[in-house]
């Protein structure tokens, strides 16, 4: 995995009209491990940030902090810097555009481009939102408001320079198609090739109206609109023209999020076509981070979570950790520190931690502190595949490489548990031990570009350099060498009690064991609040009845959906009678309707039946902790509807259980102190699958049974991710 060559990744830069919040951290985060992760494997690596200190947004916030633009963010941007500092954001430059050098090279491509006859001057009158720094058209706004800021857009009239970006709009889609992977993740590309296609509108590239900008060469009462201005940053963050930019220039990734999409992938590479300047390789589009609810962090929600105190309450690795394992690069992911504080402890503490801390702890007792002369045993080397962390992170799902490196260190874990090294004694001690150190050096190489602390720690500890990529083959730790100080690398954390906001779910993680997954047991899941549950409700009743009519006993124990569930039975060696849904439709075949229940009930049975599809639901607030669905090892138990007594689950069968109890066996033997009932406010509900249901059919399902209860009960549902 060794590579050579050069590797110049950037973030956006962040407007410092407010301090930096959540995203910004992620967003600089997810390019800081990108940026490791090349140097780790012996590319030359150029990183940039900064930040974005013109434009009307800014001169306005100034105002109202009662200070001059230059003076404001000169403030400001501490608390970015600071940002960098407390999350070991590892950059190689932090460009601000306020920079003497980023002016200079503003004014000469702008001069540039406009010689090459691209810019004319002429007048513009628009409907511009200072939030977004852009013009919008009438039909692109929300109800006359501002889509992104919900902000009245001001009409403005001004003497303004054009760029003429449909001079490009063919290059640019020639471009595009011969560089497929241009715009990532896919899904995102075709979207803006459509609008590009559409032809492009000439844009406004100047501002008379304030003043706080990069002044025109030749006309100085303009100053260059922000984005312009700031997407050249670009360039001079390697001081343009350099042998610096004729090194690292074109740049080999743009980290940003989707909501500045346009402007980096159709506006950004139109100006250096027009400045004949090679557009850059890659626009990489990350997620949004959201609160616990899945809502947007601002400031009128009062959900912000300040990045800096995060950190220093809870240990910057802890929250890249998170948010790198947590989030699949390229979707929006929500927040909570009570499920960071959960991983912190199960992953970090418990798992890595307490390897090494086992490790350590035997080393010293047993072997005097000293690496013993041995070899790693081979059948745990063959547990770490490096060549697949290697091919997720090219592939740029940062979030599966981290997982496929703590299944190493699970792999570690197990084989402490399996040779228990407390029992041993000569070689085979000084095998294992051996194996486990030498482990642990390659694991600290892997993890540094994710946990770059706890990698020094780990590498300071075993008395090692931490060493590249070229370093993480087996056998290369050197005999003799003494241990270093013992430290706790993890402490566990107290989980804070999540605040639950009126009319609101609170979040909950759901996770299916190993074992199930490989039996293809699959799920969707969602979380429904604020429901209003009733016990009947007419349409319902009409649909339920339709519904019972259009099915057949006879189809439905042939479908291959109920197959799939009765073959998972039996590969789990259960015993089984008719199954739960082929029962359910029979019930309601006789009497002609479905067995009323109650509003959420009848919502989801409908579904139910008519896809064969196993759906249970919790009332949420009943539910402690997270849920996971585990075999059941004999010892669990439950209490049957209706009853107040609890028995054993069969051994063999699987369960959903909470942190405290079993919620429902596994076709929906549903519990009874969390069913829902007239009382439910929030429910939590899933749709079981099995190797006969695509994932889509299931997802599918559950928005439809959603769009039910939402549709008969009120509220509003969001879906849960599955582990
Ligand atoms: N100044 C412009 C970027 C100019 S780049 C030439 C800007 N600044 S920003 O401060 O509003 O946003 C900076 C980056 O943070 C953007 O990539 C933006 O998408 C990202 N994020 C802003 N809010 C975010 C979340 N809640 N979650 C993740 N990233 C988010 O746009």
């Amino acid at each position: 995995m060794s590579g050579k060559g050069k590797f110049y990744i950037t973030t956006a830069i962040d407007y410092p009209n407010s301090k930096p919040h959540l995203g910004h951290a992620y967003e600089k985060t997810v390019a800081d491990c990108l940026a490791r992760w090349h140097r780790l494997k012996g590319e030359d690596v150029f990183f940039l940030t900064g930040t974005d200190e013109h434009g009307k947004k800014i001169e306005d916030a100034a105002e109202k902090a009662g200070k001059e633009p230059k003076p404001f963010v000169d403030a400001q941007v501490k608390y970015f810097k600071e940002l960098c500092a407390k999350w070991g954001i590892s950059y190689d430059n932090f460009i601000r555009t306020t920079d003497g050098k980023h002016e200079m090279i503003c004014q000469t491509i702008f001069q540039r481009v406009l010689e090459k006859g691209d810019i004319y001057l002429g007048e513009y009158e628009g409907l511009y939102c200072n939030g977004c720094e852009r013009f919008y058209l009438e039909k692109e706004l929300d109800s006359g408001l501002c889509p992104v800021h919900m902000t009245r857009p001001a009409l403005l009239k001004e003497e303004s320079y054009f760029f003429k970006m449909n001079n490009y709009a063919s290059k640019w889609l020639e471009f595009v198609e011969k560089n497929p992977g241009f715009i990532f993740p896919l899904q995102r590309r075709q979207e803006i090739i459509n609008r590009v296609q559409e032809g492009l509108r000439d844009l406004s590239v100047s501002r008379t109206s304030f003043h706080w900008g990069i002044p025109l060469k030749n006309n100085p009462q303009h100053v260059i609109y922000v984005w312009f201005d700031a997407l050249l940053n670009y360039l001079s963050g390697i001081d343009y023209s350099s042998e610096k930019s004729k090194k690292f220039w074109p740049a080999d990734m743009h980290v940003i999020g989707k909501d500045i999409l346009w402007f980096h992938s159709v506006i950004w590479p139109i100006m250096l076509f027009s400045a004949g300047i090679e557009p850059p390789k890659k626009i990489f589009v990350h997620g949004f981070i959201n609160d616990a609810y899945g809502e947007k962090m601002s400031k009128s929600t009062g959900n912000v979570i300040d990045p800096v105190q995060l950190v220093e309450k809870y240990g910057a690795d802890s929250a890249r950790y998170y948010l790198l394992r947590e989030i699949p690069m390229g979707e929006d992911g929500n927040f909570s520190v009570a499920a960071m504080v959960e991983r912190h402890n199960s992953e970090l503490a418990n798992s890595l931690g307490n390897l090494l801390q086992r490790t350590l702890t035997l080393t010293e007792t047993r072997l005097d502190g000293t690496v013993p002369k041995a070899k790693t045993s081979e059948a745990l080397a063959k547990q770490l595949n490096l060549e697949k962390i290697g091919s997720f992170m090219e592939k740029l799902e940062v979030h599966n490489a981290l997982a496929e490196i703590f299944s190493f260190v699970t792999a570690c874990n197990r084989f402490v548990n399996e040779k228990e090294p407390w029992k041993l004694k000569g070689k085979a001690l000084e095998e294992t031990l051996y194996s486990l150190l030498d482990s642990l050096r390659i694991i600290a190489i892997l993890v540094s570009p994710f946990m770059p602390g706890s990698a020094e720690k780990i590498s300071a500890q075993l008395n090692v350099p931490l060493g590249s990529l070229n370093d993480a083959k087996f056998n290369l730790l050197k005999a003799g060498t003494k241990i270093g100080k013992k430290e706790i690398l993890f402490q566990k954390l107290e989980a804070p009690k999540e605040e639950v906001r009126e009319g609101k779910a609170r979040s909950i993680r759901v996770s299916i064991a190993p074992q199930l997954k490989e039996l293809d047991l699959k799920l969707a899941v969602a979380v429904i609040e604020n429901v209003r549950v009733k016990k009947k409700h007419e349409g319902l009743d009409k649909k339920a009845r339709e519904a019972v009519k259009a099915i057949s006993l006879k189809e439905i124990e042939k479908s291959p959906v109920i197959r799939g569930y009765l073959e998972l039975y039996d590969a789990l060696k259960v015993k089984h009678g008719k199954h739960a849904v082929a029962n359910l439709v029979e019930i309601s075949a006789q009497s002609g309707k479905l067995p009323t229940i109650n509003t959420v009930v009848d919502s989801y049975n409908l579904v139910s039946i008519k896809k064969a599809l196993i759906v249970g639901a919790h009332d949420l607030d009943k539910v402690s902790g997270n849920v996971k669905v585990k075999l059941a090892d004999g010892s669990e138990l439950y209490i049957p509807l209706g009853q107040s007594e609890a028995m054993e689950v069969p051994k063999g069968e699987y369960v959903f259980a909470d942190d405290k109890v079993v919620l429902c066996r596994m076709d929906v033997k549903q519990g009874e102190h969390t069913k829902v009932t007239n009382e439910t406010k929030n429910v939590f509900l899933y749709v079981q699958g099995n190797k006969y249901t695509p994932q889509k059919y299931i997802d599918d399902a559950l928005e439809e049974i959603c769009g039910n209860i939402v549709k008969y009960c009120g509220g509003s549902w969001r879906k849960v991710k599955v582990e």
